[in-house]
């Protein structure tokens, strides 16, 4: 048994996300812990809400309400949908947890005694107008890199660039609008991380298994073009800043995001049974393996930032192994976006359709390697075609004809023959494969070797047809119910990790009450013979197939 640390990367606690940010980490994190702990693995998955910084302040102004009622209300209201779909999370927290505060607090307080953490004078946008510094995403003006007007003075929406709100051109505030911007000069606190560039170069060094883009975007920054990172900034929700002179500053978001992985560990172990120890997964814990899951935007702050912070505090912090990044979901050519409302959001998505038939497009073309073009003409036809046509099909088909033929019970009689040999040889091939690339965090080829079982399954019922058999030759037809049978439920356990409403619906029906299906050990040849005398239930069609009137509804909300 091997401990795995999930983590995806918190999503701002500003509004609802989109599917872009359920694909670009939350659902493929959810996808590999369930997977692990089929596997019989130690997980703690662990997630929640990024609640500091421009994103929570712009977000409580739009809303009209303070910033910690705003955070509050949103926090629940993504929690509920992620718990609707099937996000399998030990611990949603929140970056604005006490926990946090003292954490935060501490690792500056850590980088500080070890010469890490330097105080330096920084040009800021003052907004008279206003009457504040106006940080991050309280600018918006042209991309000095790209040059798409709006871009925010954080990060560019469409290069991703990072960018100093100063470099924005033509900037103006997001509060009023106002252009008349003034730079006044604001003393702030600047993590050294040029000092340990060697070192994270090392670290890099000694890590396996990112994909290659990670790499080269985290080697890109880990050189001499490095630069040191402001931690604070002049606004008033935040973490405090434990220094003299900063009394009206606080730690910049991205400074404590990260830390909050290990602060909802926190939470997860305050909230708990006793026992539960939070230690175990981030100290002195080399049997742990530690995989992230995150957008590529995100890879500067946790290939860079979080390790240097970790690293440079000189305590024995679990730092990341592998870095799973993820390219965009884009929508009809653009980005989605949050703060433009451009894409299909989650709760939408929900209000629509049963949550597997998106957890199941989205993983199966999942922007691994490059960015992917979500259309809802291809949604429709794919999960039609997978969801309905072929696992639906091999589901209802077999437990109906055994309602029809053998009163609901797995068939005795009859021997497997060269048929059921030669489907068992070629599953546990398959099944070797898929559980590989789980293990590999290979998405889209996990999807298409659960897709490539199903097609195999039917393939066989569709071959062995036991309503044909069954006059003719009972105990034929008893052999190909039971592998039929067994197919569906082996089907089911091996999907559970990508739609796990529809699997359980498919376990239940065959008896499978346990929390988490195992993942199968035995030889195929026993698996698909086993079982007789057990009740099936009746089971409703399992996927209902969205119909052309549907799609059309579906494109006219969406767009095509
Ligand atoms: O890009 C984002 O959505 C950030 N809220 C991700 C933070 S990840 C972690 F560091 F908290
Ligand atoms: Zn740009």
């Amino acid at each position: 048994m091997t401990r795995f640390l999930v983590t995806s990367a918190l999503p701002y606690v500003n509004g609802v996300k989109h599917i872009g940010n359920l694909i670009g980490s939350l659902l493929p994190a959810d996808v590999h812990a369930r997977f692990r702990r089929q596997t019989g693995d130690d997980v703690l998955f662990i997630c929640g809400t990024d609640e500091h910084g421009t994103p929570a302040e712009l977000g409580a102004i739009q809303a009209g309400q303070d910033v910690r009622t705003f955070c509050d209300e949103q926090h629940a209201i993504q929690a509920d949908i992620y718990r609707r779909f099937g996000l399998s999370f030990d611990h949603f927290g929140r970056s604005s947890s006490r926990q946090n505060h003292a954490l935060t607090q501490h690792f500056y307080n850590k980088l500080d005694a070890a010469g890490l953490i330097e105080e330096r004078e920084l040009s800021q946008i003052w907004s008279a107008a206003d009457r504040r510094f106006l940080p991050d995403r309280y600018v918006l003006g042209t991309c000095p890199g790209c040059g798409i007007d709006a871009a925010r003075g954080d990060q560019c929406d469409g290069c991703g660039d990072l960018i100093d709100p100063t470099e924005l051109i033509r900037p103006r505030s997001a509060l009023s609008g106002d252009c008349a911007l003034e730079v006044r000069t604001s003393r702030h606190l600047f993590l050294r991380q040029t000092l340990l560039v060697n070192e994270l170069n090392d670290w890099v060094d000694s890590r396996s298994g990112w994909p290659p883009f990670v790499v080269s975007l985290a080697r890109s920054w880990l050189t001499s073009e490095l630069k040191d990172r402001c931690i604070t900034r002049d606004l008033a929700w935040g973490i405090p800043v434990p220094r003299a002179g900063f009394e009206q500053k606080v730690f910049y978001v991205w400074f404590d995001a990260p830390i909050a992985y290990i602060a909802a560990t926190q939470e997860w172990a305050d909230a708990g049974p006793s026992g539960r120890d939070w230690r175990r997964w981030w100290r002195n814990s080399d049997d742990v393996q530690y995989i992230q899951f995150l957008g590529k935007d995100n890879v500067p702050f946790h290939a860079v930032s979080f390790p240097a912070t970790l690293i440079g505090s000189g305590e024995s912090w679990k730092t990341v192994d592998v870095i799973k990044g993820f390219h965009w979901l884009n929508f009809q050519g653009g980005k989605f976006s949050t703060s433009r409302r451009r894409g299909i959001f989650t709760d939408q998505a929900l209000e629509e359709l049963p949550p597997d038939l998106w957890r199941w497009w989205l993983i199966a073309n999942s922007p691994e390697t490059s960015d992917t073009d979500f259309s809802v003409r291809r949604f429709v036809a794919d999960v039609n075609k997978d969801l309905a046509d072929v696992f639906g099909n091999l589901v209802n088909r077999i437990i109906r004809f055994t309602h029809q033929a053998f009163d609901g019970r797995i068939p005795a009689g009859g021997q497997p023959g060269e048929p059921e040999i030669s489907l068992a040889v070629h599953l546990e091939r398959r099944i070797a494969t898929l559980r590989t690339h789980h293990e590999a965090l290979e998405f889209r080829r996990a999807a298409a070797d659960t897709r490539a079982i199903w097609s195999a399954a039917n393939a066989y019922l569709q071959r062995a047809a036991p309503w044909t058999t069954i006059k003719s030759d009972p105990d034929r037809a008893a052999v190909a119910t039971r592998t039929g049978l067994n197919l569906a439920s082996l089907s089911a356990v091996l999907a559970w990790s990508i739609v796990p409403a529809l699997a359980d619906r498919v376990r239940r029906a065959f008896g499978d009450n346990e929390d988490i299906p195992r993942w199968p050990s035995a030889p195929c040849g026993v698996l698909l013979d086993c079982g007789a005398g057990k009740q099936v239930s009746q089971l409703p069609p399992l996927v209902q197939k969205i119909t052309g009137e549907r799609a059309d509804q579906l494109a006219d909300r969406f767009g095509d």
